[in-house]
């Protein structure tokens, strides 16, 4: 095993983590810790490449096949803290031998949490009432003021059955009486499809047709890139809405902007973005759409959670063991 001067492995943290996770990184291992929680350049990734037994990366670290590429190469473990790692290049990394971790299970709950706030949100407009209240114009309570969308009874869709689609369907049956349809190209085993009251569709096209809510719950990958481009989005009915905390570049942003300005859709509700942290300026301006900045697993218990989970599965790394969360 390789180490560092205290005869711990060197493992670069790439950004600021809850205090618990830093202090036993610190404990465990020789942790270089971003004491002011820049996001880390492509350089400095290539130093860190360089420089460590291990790199304890997020969603912000572009680790590209260029840069993945780094002589000499001293990294043997990318510990990623979250459960996408779709900012990975997974294949160059095991071309290097670099093992791939990620933290999955523990942020299932606050992620599907995330996805119903801006569900509620979105149908109830309520960002644009916040937006109202503290702008000074809200006159009162009457009648026909800032009618929003019924949520109970009506029909989810969901595009994907993962661990947070499935949290998302029961959530959305037991507390609003929600009717559930889906497509996975993966689904779960029937029993737990039949558990959750879901109903399959052949497609994704299907369930666009059908669902009044849209929500996405698929993996970034080559494949989903643009999964909802403007022809998709001509597939939803009129009053329908579209909520993403999935990752942005699922959505076509710039068709899905030309939807919302011509009425295709009702509303949209998004805590991820095409092009973190940029956001088509268009979406800025609408009041039918609710943007939350990448929420999905922030809360304290979850990303301590997340952090304890990346710190074992590079303790079972260095400990010669098979990491629980092996990606690649
Ligand atoms: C996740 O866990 O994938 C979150 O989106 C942060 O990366």
């Amino acid at each position: 095993m390789s180490a560092g001067r205290s005869g711990r492995p060197v493992v670069v943290v790439t950004r600021r983590l809850p205090r618990p996770v830093e202090e036993q990184l610190a404990r465990e291992f020789d942790a270089r810790l971003n004491a002011d929680d820049h996001p880390l350049s492509a350089v400095e990734l290539a130093d860190a490449l360089r420089a460590a037994d291990g790199l304890l990366p997020t969603v912000t670290d572009r680790l590209t096949a260029q840069v993945l590429a780094v002589e000499p190469l001293r990294a043997r473990i990318l510990a990623n803290y979250g459960v996408g790692f779709n900012h990975i290049d997974t294949v160059s990394a095991k071309a290097r031998g670099l093992v791939v971790t990620n933290t999955p299970d523990v942020l299932t709950d606050d992620t599907a949490d995330d996805a119903l706030m801006l569900l509620l949100m979105v149908a109830r407009r309520g960002g644009e009432g916040e937006r109202h209240v503290r702008s000074g114009a809200w006159t009162g309570w009457r009648p026909t003021h800032m009618l929003g969308t019924r949520v109970t009874g009506k029909t989810l869709g969901l595009i994907g059955l993962g661990r947070i689609g499935r949290a998302v369907a029961h959530r959305a049956r037991a507390g609003f009486g929600m009717r559930v349809i889906f497509h996975d190209p993966s689904p779960p085993p029937a029993a737990v499809v039949s558990e959750l009251g879901a109903e399959p569709r052949a497609g994704v096209d299907d369930v666009l047709r059908e669902a009044d809510f849209v929500s996405l719950h698929s993996p970034a990958t080559p494949e989903t890139r643009h999964l909802i481009d403007a022809r998709r989005l001509a597939l939803m009915k009129r009053g329908a809405f579209l909520v993403n905390n999935a990752r942005g570049d699922i959505v076509d942003e710039a068709a899905l902007v030309a939807a919302l300005k011509q009425g295709t859709i009702a509303g949209a509700g998004l805590d991820v973005f095409e092009r973190e942290p940029a956001v088509t300026p268009d979406l800025l301006t609408m009041e039918n759409v609710v943007l939350l900045p990448h929420l999905g697993s922030a809360t304290h218990e979850t990303r301590i959670a997340m952090g304890l989970r990346a710190l074992e599965n590079l303790k079972a790394f260095f400990a010669g063991a098979p990491p629980r969360d092996r990606m690649a």
